[in-house]
């Protein structure tokens, strides 16, 4: 049955992201739950990303007459329906069966990005009828060029066209939370795991339908295919060894346009520009790498005004809202991205969730546009700081 039929009643039931969040959390395992909540350390970041969202205020003009807004926006000669788009998530099958696919349709459907991750659960190949244009591709790149070569042969041929080079996790992070959870990496069967699993019989049913979550995309360069080897390829022999030398490499080798996801300092988008990257996203993985970095969106004025003119400023970190869309275009972002709202989206309704949450975001973005008094995004007020 399409998601249509079932809109207006959900709109009404989870009107917010935040409705999602809950429902989602009473339908996953509480392991899956902790992984895709967690920040890492005190987790002071994750908080701020919201508290610096939360604190702009922009002064609303009235008397104009019926509105009425436009989400479409351009990013690398590309049209997209709405100015955001779904942000790359690892180890996404375990928060729900098929997410990828599921989020992979919604985006295709509404005319947003889907970003695949280099560590997630479905591959390029198994994406690529469903993409459509729509497809951005994340590269944890891989120490030896063979492999980030074959990675990004895989993709482009799949059909992605826009790829992620993520900056910021230099080193695995800590992720205090998942640790006290019982989450290993890659994923084992404990008793606690099989205990959760049978206390979430929809979750554990979709699970058994679609097998174990598994890092697809990177399985067959591991020597051997079982999970334990599997993890232990990936901390070994993906990233932690970036260098402006290799971005360059990359943007040489990728025929689209290529982003380096994880900027929050100036001089790093300064770098960025010189070797000619196409953009650069202002996050901080969403707090779950540092936690002593600035928020994203306090962040992003000083990149946006040395990307000016030179390269595309996307922003993702905390958004939950239209109205944080709206916030972070007010700012200099040309396009937004979200990460866990998506995970919730889909946790909480399956086969519903992408376009679930991607109807909130639009309804939300157009209300807030008129509420301002603007009918796009070149005209948005000076937030208040
Ligand atoms: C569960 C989870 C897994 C993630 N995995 C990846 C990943 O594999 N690659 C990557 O570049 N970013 C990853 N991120 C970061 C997101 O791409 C994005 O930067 C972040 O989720 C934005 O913050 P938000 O969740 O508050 O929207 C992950 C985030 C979450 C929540």
């Amino acid at each position: 049955m399409s998601y249509e039929k079932h809109r207006h009643r959900l709109l009404h039931e989870y009107p917010a992201i935040s409705d999602l969040a809950a429902k989602a959390q009473k339908r996953i395992p509480d392991v899956a739950w902790q992984y895709l909540v967690a920040g890492t350390g005190e987790e002071k970041l994750l908080q701020r990303n919201r508290d610096a969202l939360n604190a702009i205020a922009m002064p609303p003009e009235f008397c104009k007459g019926d509105l009425e807004p436009q989400l479409t926006t351009s990013l690398f000669g590309q049209s997209y329906n709405a100015p955001f788009g779904i942000a790359p998530v690892g180890l996404t099958g375990l928060m729900w069966p098929r997410a990828e696919i599921i989020l992979a349709k919604a985006a295709a459907k509404y005319g947003i990005p889907f970003s695949l991750s280099t560590v997630a659960t479905e591959t390029p190949e198994t994406l690529a009828s469903h993409i459509g244009d729509m497809g951005w591709f994340q590269l944890y790149p891989p120490r030896e060029r063979h492999l980030r070569e074959a990675l990004m042969d895989r993709a482009w041929e799949a059909g992605f066209r826009v790829l992620l080079i993520t900056a910021d996790v230099p080193t695995p992070s800590r992720r205090e939370r998942t640790k006290r959870a019982g989450l290993q990496m890659p994923p084992k069967m404990t008793t606690s795991f099989l205990w959760q699993g049978i206390t979430h019989p929809v979750w554990t049913w979709h699970t058994l339908r679609r097998g174990l979550p598994k890092l697809r995309t990177v399985l067959s360069y591991s020597e051997f295919q079982d999970m334990m080897s599997v993890g232990k390829f990936v901390r070994s022999r993906l990233g932690g060894n970036l260098s402006w030398e290799m971005c360059e490499e990359i943007k040489a080798y990728w025929k689209g346009p290529v982003v380096l996801k994880g900027v929050l300092h100036p001089a790093d988008a300064e770098k960025a520009a010189a070797i000619g990257l196409d953009g650069v996203v202002v996050s901080n993985h969403g707090g779950r790498q540092f936690d002593g970095a600035p928020a994203a969106i306090e962040a992003l004025p000083a990149v946006a005004r040395i990307a000016m003119g030179k390269m595309a400023v996307i922003m993702d970190s905390g958004i939950r809202t239209g109205l944080d869309i709206l916030r972070a275009l007010s700012l200099g972002a040309d396009f937004t991205l979200l990460g866990r709202a998506f995970l919730f989206g889909v946790a909480a309704l399956g086969e519903y969730g992408g376009e679930h949450t991607i109807e909130i975001l639009s309804d939300d973005l157009k209300n807030n546009m008129i509420q301002l008094g603007v009918e796009d995004f070149s005209n948005l007020p000076q937030p208040r700081l």
